[in-house]
């Protein structure tokens, strides 16, 4: 809870956004320079979606001639982009310049023989290659390159940001070594489009899409893929009944509730990726959950995913924070070190339970971020505000509206260097921890939290507070002894609690108090929409 002073170093070693394909190699500090390259979330999915409609997966054997399986595959058309990846042996992406060069692939391609096992003739775009005489091959002698799919491991992370010249540059270099790459999210809206074929065999006109952190600008090398199957149907019936004296509908099988009808989709589009799906395994249904959803391993791409049926208000929820990733480079850099922070603090965690999930921590840095003096993301209210009448959506009752062009924003006038922060504020009601969500806002995002987890969080917090006070960089720097980030990136000991509690009434909190005076002061009217506790 300390503003440390810091400057951002070298942009040069940053790797390229990973959201459009056009994107920045360099971080930005303004929202100018980002708002003229960055393209709006719906260009980008589209872009995306049918970027992925065009690419295959190919199992390479370990010993592979680059040059030959390119050979190979460009007589089938022109290769617009590649790569090899890890994956259980070697495994290449390929996109293709025509969609038509797949059908041009699939009809060259064989079926396994039926020796060992009966096959699923279920023809996917997915395919092994194999050498026919391995010895007779020429082997490149330059290695494949291998596009890295998961994060360096926290160690190897400690020891990078010891190398940093300020906390701000650390944070930097954690988001540099997290974030999605270029190649991943390839791999992730190809997964989608794999599951989409399925899909399609029983709504010709549906697509799946990713959400969540795959698409939102927060995605870690790792984390799930959310998709959701979308009929693409919205609206459609309102504008073709306008038309002409007549009326033609469909008939249609009719259900009791529209949570029974997504239950039922989502069971059998589960079956048809259990039964027929090339890789794919461990399928749980997870029907009567409040989103009902289909959890499966998808083994080509190496993901874990979740298949929900659309959900607009997750979707809204997804474009927000791309928004607000994309506005200012702060954001990204700020959210990527407190998710870190609480996962090796043991704050998060993948399984389901009482702790704040990645998401509500996402939130609350936006809140924090809002609240700056001057803001650093401008307010729900405010984009909602710049809405043009395509941005309208009124999802379940709830005014999703919000600007998707980014260039009405003004760019903040905050030029702050990278905080490690928190905050605690008066909360409207009984649970331990309540994080509004930004549309649906009678909800508690984190209505699971409860008060031992939310107490590990403070204490957390308090230490890493204090951690950063009492140190000393220089003299860390000469011990090599981690410092910064560095040092709050190591689990703190666990015989540590009695000492934790004392900090709580040493500077952190006098600190803490004072930031909860300012924020008091910023602004009382809006109060009663304050995260925490
Ligand atoms: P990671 O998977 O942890 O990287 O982040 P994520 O943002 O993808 O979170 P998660 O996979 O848990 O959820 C996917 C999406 O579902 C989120 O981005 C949100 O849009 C939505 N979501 C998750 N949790 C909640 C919640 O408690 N309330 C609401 N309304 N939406 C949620
Ligand atoms: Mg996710």
């Amino acid at each position: 809870s300390r503003l440390r002073q810091g400057k951002v170093t070298s942009s040069a070693r940053f790797k390229s956004s990973p959201q459009g394909p056009s994107s920045p190699s360099l971080p930005s500090f303004g929202y100018a320079e980002v708002s003229t390259r960055k393209k709006t979330f719906a260009e980008v999915q589209t872009e995306r979606l049918d970027q992925a409609e065009r690419t295959v997966l190919i199992k390479c054997p370990s010993k592979l001639n680059e040059k030959k399986l390119l050979q190979y595959l460009a007589s089938h058309g022109n290769i617009k982009s590649h790569f090899f990846f890890e994956n259980r042996g070697i495994s290449a992406l390929i996109e293709f310049s025509e969609k038509s060069s797949i059908a041009s692939l699939q009809d060259a391609v064989g079926i396994p023989s039926a020796s060992e096992h009966h096959v699923v003739p279920f023809k996917s775009r997915l395919f092994t290659f194999t050498l026919k005489n391995p010895v007779s091959q020429h082997v490149e002698e330059t290695p494949l390159h291998l596009s890295p799919q998961c994060h360096i491991p926290v160690k190897d992370l400690i020891e990078k940001l010891c190398l940093a010249d300020s906390i701000s540059s650390q944070m930097y270099i954690l988001l540099n070594e997290y974030q999605l790459t270029e190649e991943n999210i390839k791999l992730r809206f190809l997964a989608c489009s794999l599951v989409r074929d399925f899909a399609r065999a029983y709504f010709p006109d549906s697509t799946v899409k990713p959400f969540g952190s795959s698409v939102n600008m927060f995605g870690k090398l790792g984390s799930d893929v959310d998709m959701f199957l979308d009929f693409g149907d919205t609206g459609k019936h309102a504008t073709k009944m306008k038309k002409g004296p007549f009326e033609m509908e469909y008939q249609m099988k009719r259900l009791p509730s529209e949570r029974l009808a997504t239950q039922r989709i989502l069971s059998v589009i589960g079956d048809c990726l259990d039964n027929f799906g090339p890789g794919c395994g461990n399928v749980q249904k997870i029907l009567n959950a409040r989103c009902p959803l289909v959890k499966f391993s998808h083994k080509p791409t190496g993901f874990q995913c979740d298949l929900s049926v659309s959900n607009s208000i997750a979707i809204r929820s997804s474009e927000l924070l791309y928004i607000y990733g994309c506005l200012d480079s702060r954001v990204r850099a700020l959210v990527f070190t407190i998710r870190c922070w609480a996962r090796v603090h043991g704050l998060t965690n993948s399984a389901p339970g009482t702790w704040i999930t990645n998401f509500s921590l996402t939130m609350m840095v936006m809140f924090f971020l809002q609240r700056r003096s001057p803001p650093i993301i401008p307010t729900l209210d405010q984009l909602k505000d710049l809405a043009g009448e395509k941005d309208k959506h009124i999802i379940g009752g709830y005014d999703c509206s919000f600007v998707s062009d980014f260039r009405k924003i003004k760019p903040t006038k905050n030029t702050e260097t990278l905080v490690i922060c928190y905050l605690l504020i008066n909360k409207p009601e009984s649970s331990p921890l309540y994080i509004w969500n930004p549309f649906e806002q009678d909800l508690n995002i984190s209505k699971n939290v409860n008060q031992p987890q939310l107490e590990k969080f403070i204490a957390m917090a308090r230490e890493s507070a204090w951690i950063l006070q009492k140190e000393d960089k220089t003299q860390q720097m000469i011990n090599k002894e981690p410092w910064g980030l560095a040092a709050l990136l190591i689990p703190f000991g666990r015989n540590n609690s009695s000492k934790m509690k004392n900090r709580m009434k040493g500077i952190g909190s006098e600190t803490i108090r004072s930031l909860l005076d300012s924020l008091k002061l910023n602004n009382a009217s809006s109060q009663q929409k304050a995260v925490g506790k």
